[in-house]
Formats: C-alpha cells, structure tokens, sequence
C-alpha cells in the first residue's frame, strides 16, 4: 500500500547524493511507490496546536547535480501523512528540541521516525550512560576538580562537548599536557553544559565502527579509519570507511541495546564503537547507509522501510 510520506530535513539542494543517509531512504521509498513531500524545519507552523507545514511534492533522481524536482508549496497539516521522516541534521539544541516538540503533536497518528519524544530524551553522548558497563570510563562534568580527578586515574583522556557533532571541538590530552588548563577555560567560556571526559581509547587508530541498527536489530556496520594526522574519524574529517565484520563484544552490544531502542520508537539508530567500547548512540539522523551498502553491506533503507510499512500497515 502507498503510504503518503513526508521529510523533513535541511535544504535538499545542499546534501551529497553519494553519501545523504536521508537520499538513501527517500530513493527506497521512491522505488516503493511512497508519494514524497519535503519540508523544511522553518516551514511548520503550529496554529491553536495544529502543525502544519508548507511542504512540496518531491522527487528524487541519484545523479549528482540533478538530483530532485520540487512541486509549487502548499500548506497542509502535517497530521495528514502517514509517517514523517525526521532527518534534520545537528546541532541538537532548541531549535532541534522545539522540532521534536512540534512534531510529538502528530505522532503516534502520524508515524514520525524516529519517535520525536524519544530523540529529545537520548542525546547521543547522554543515552549511553544508561549502559555504563558498555561505555569507556565516562565523566560528564564542568567541574575542574573532577575531571582534574580523572586524568589522574586514567591518564590520557578525550574532552568533547556533550552535544557536539561531526567530530568538533574533539581533543586528546596526553598524561602530562600543559595546555589542560587552557582547554579547561576554553570550554568552560564556550560550552554552558558539561563536557565529556572520557578515556583516551588507542583502538581508535583501527577505527571507530558505525553499527546501524533498525528497530533494535543490527542491520549492517561500517569502520571508519581517522587519516594519519587525526585523532577523529568522522568521515567529514577524512576518516576513511571500511568493510568490517561485527565482533563477539560488539554483537552483545547491539542485543544489550536493542530492547531499549526498540521501546522508545527509535527505528534508526547508528552507534559508535571504537575498541569494544561505545561511545556515541545518535538517535538524531544516523548516518552511514550508503557507505554500507557501496562497500557491498546489506540495503539498510530497504531494511527501514520494510519496518515502517510493517508498522504503519499493521
Ligand atoms: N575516548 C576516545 N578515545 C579515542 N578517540 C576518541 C574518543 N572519543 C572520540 N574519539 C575520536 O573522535 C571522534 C569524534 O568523537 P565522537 O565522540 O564520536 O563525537 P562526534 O559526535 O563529534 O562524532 C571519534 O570518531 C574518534 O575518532
Ligand atoms: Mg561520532
């Protein structure tokens, strides 16, 4: 059955066609005979508690440089769709918190993937505490004495902003580095929320694994190698993906973690794993289907929307 599907994302104009998570799935429900409407965040409108958006027809090619057609704009409530694909990118802070507020007006009725109650409530570096015995020695502090604490315990540490993303504002300290105290200013004048202080992990040089699950259940895993020059392996940081295979430790990791996911609506999730341990469950607009899938992993927006359409056809 054709289900009436709308997504909501940053400008389409701007994603590459190659690597666009979000391209991915509109190209699988394309495929699917789904009709497509495409908004941006800054079209909704919430009228006496009704949402609604201007929102277009769209249609998806994947050819660089001529990738979508749009339709004229038309204002509709947004509780009129069958499901609604929440794909904007981070930062997540209150303009993305305000999106899932809106968004929580429609949903169950409407399907919004992922559920918008539960993006807000799992931010990625935050979530993964609810599993401390799968997270590297963690600490999530502004308080100098505290993380001064740490690093003596574990020597070389990692300091990131909880809600950064894309790899920003990413530093290892060595044991016995003397800019720490100039980091730590750094971060207490830049960043209001606490920080991540976390176990320097050498792993990293072999890679820090994206593990895609849907509805809970792994569904396919790319390894990311940071270049020769860089501690992150964020692929926009030149990390550079790889075919890998999921080890024992990171199987356990995904059944420890899948009953929770699949409680909280969270249909598409990539995780983190750098050494056997996790780091990151980013909940927001996981990436990395497309890299799966061209080094020959499974089709992971099929996968997705298979669950959808099970979902929302009962
Ligand atoms: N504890 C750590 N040990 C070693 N490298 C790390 C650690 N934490 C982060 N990194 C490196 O920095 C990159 C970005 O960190 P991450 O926690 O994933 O934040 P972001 O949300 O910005 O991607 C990782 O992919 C990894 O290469
Ligand atoms: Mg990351």
């Amino acid at each position: 059955m054709p289900l009436n599907v709308a997504v909501q994302m940053d400008p389409i104009e701007r994603i590459n066609v190659r690597g666009d998570s979000t391209f991915a799935l509109l190209l699988e429900a394309q495929a699917r005979g789904h009709a497509l409407s495409y908004y941006t965040p800054d079209r909704m409108a919430m009228l006496q508690g009704e949402l609604f958006a201007t929102v277009q027809a769209l249609t998806v090619r994947d050819v660089v440089g001529n990738h979508f057609s749009l339709g004229e704009g038309r204002r509709v409530a947004l509780s009129s769709f069958d499901v609604i694909l929440m794909r904007q990118d981070p930062p997540f802070d209150l303009s993305y918190i305000s999106s899932t507020h809106l968004l929580e007006r429609v949903h169950p009725k409407t399907m919004v993937v992922n559920d918008p109650a539960s993006v807000r409530n799992a931010p990625e570096k935050m979530f993964v505490n609810e599993f401390p015995e799968l997270m590297p020695p963690t600490l999530l502090t502004r308080d100098l004495n505290e993380i001064k604490a740490f690093r003596a315990e574990h020597g070389d540490i990692v300091m990131k902003p909880l809600y950064g993303h894309g790899g920003g504002a990413v530093f290892r300290l060595t044991r016995d580095d003397l800019n720490f105290g100039s980091l730590y200013d750094m971060f207490a004048t830049t960043f209001r929320e606490p920080w991540v202080v976390q176990k320097f992990l050498p792993a990293v040089k072999d890679g820090d694994k994206r593990i895609i699950l849907v509805d809970g259940e792994y569904a396919g895993a790319v390894n990311r190698i940071p270049a020769a020059d860089d501690l992150r392996s964020n692929m926009v940081r030149g990390g550079v993906p790889k075919e890998t295979e999921l080890l024992p430790r990171e199987r356990e990791i995904c059944r420890a973690l899948g009953p929770a996911l699949r409680a909280r609506g969270l249909l598409f999730v990539g995780i983190d794993v750098i050494g056997g341990w996790l780091t990151e469950i980013n909940v927001t607009s996981p990436t990395g289907i497309r890299a799966i899938k061209n080094l020959g992993g499974p089709d992971i927006a099929a996968l997705i929307w298979d669950k959808i359409e099970k979902q929302r056809t009962g």
